[in-house]
């Protein structure tokens, strides 16, 4: 597997080098990271495996499909001789780490941990700088008027502000590793203080 790893590592670094929506290379060294990290608190699964979902995991993301990018992740690992049952793995695990189109009971214990690592990379101070830089790319508004109030926003508002009541606030709650959970907690708050300032400055 060290050699698949060395190879995903060249593929995934060529693939992203472009990216600037925050889904860059640095997003994939920064899972990789945070998942050994909860990896080594949980000790579930095996750390090689982990290692390669986690920078394989948003290869086939839609978001960031171009023109230049014909090439599936099923292509990249039929070229490498992947093993079939090895292959249907990481299929099965890549295609349900997604927020948005992921079934849960579909992931490995292995993927819950990168799950766990990629939600962690969408919170905090990297988080905010990664909501505001997807938002601009795909022509969203920082914050409309009422999106400051959850209660009288309207839900398909579409802004960035609003992406954080959407999504970003309700990562903690997700989970799947005590780990996890307890590293949620310092990046939600950060995101709670960052809206509470932000709200400050609209009034002022
Ligand atoms: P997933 O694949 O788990 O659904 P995404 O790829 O949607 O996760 O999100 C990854 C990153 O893109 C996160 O940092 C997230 O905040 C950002 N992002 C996704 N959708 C939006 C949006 N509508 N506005 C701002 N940021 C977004
Ligand atoms: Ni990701």
């Amino acid at each position: 597997m060290e050699h698949l790893i060395k190879e995903a590592e060249a593929f995934v670094k060529d693939r992203f080098k472009e990216e600037v929506t925050g889904h860059d290379w640095l997003h994939m060294e920064r899972v990789r990271k945070l998942s050994f990290l909860i990896w080594e608190h949980e000790r579930a699964g095996d750390p090689l495996y982990i290692d390669l979902v986690a920078l394989l995991h948003d290869v086939d993301d839609d978001k960031l499909a171009s023109k230049e990018h014909t090439h599936t992740l099923k292509d990249w690992l039929i070229n490498m001789g992947v093993q079939q049952d090895l292959m249907q793995n990481l299929l099965t695990d890549t295609a349900n780490i997604s927020y948005r189109k992921g079934i849960r009971s579909l992931l490995s214990p292995e993927a819950l941990i990168v799950q766990d690592a990629d939600r962690l990379d969408a919170m905090g101070a990297i988080g905010i700088a990664r909501a505001f830089a997807y938002g601009a790319k795909s022509g969203q508004m920082i914050c409309h008027k009422d999106d400051l109030n959850d209660r009288m926003r309207d839900k398909g508002s579409g802004s960035t502000v609003a992406h954080f009541y959407d999504k970003l606030l309700v990562l903690k709650d997700l989970m799947n590793t005590k780990t996890g959970r307890e590293m949620a907690e310092e990046r939600h708050e950060f995101m709670q203080d960052f809206l509470c300032q932000f709200k400050k400055e609209w009034k002022e």
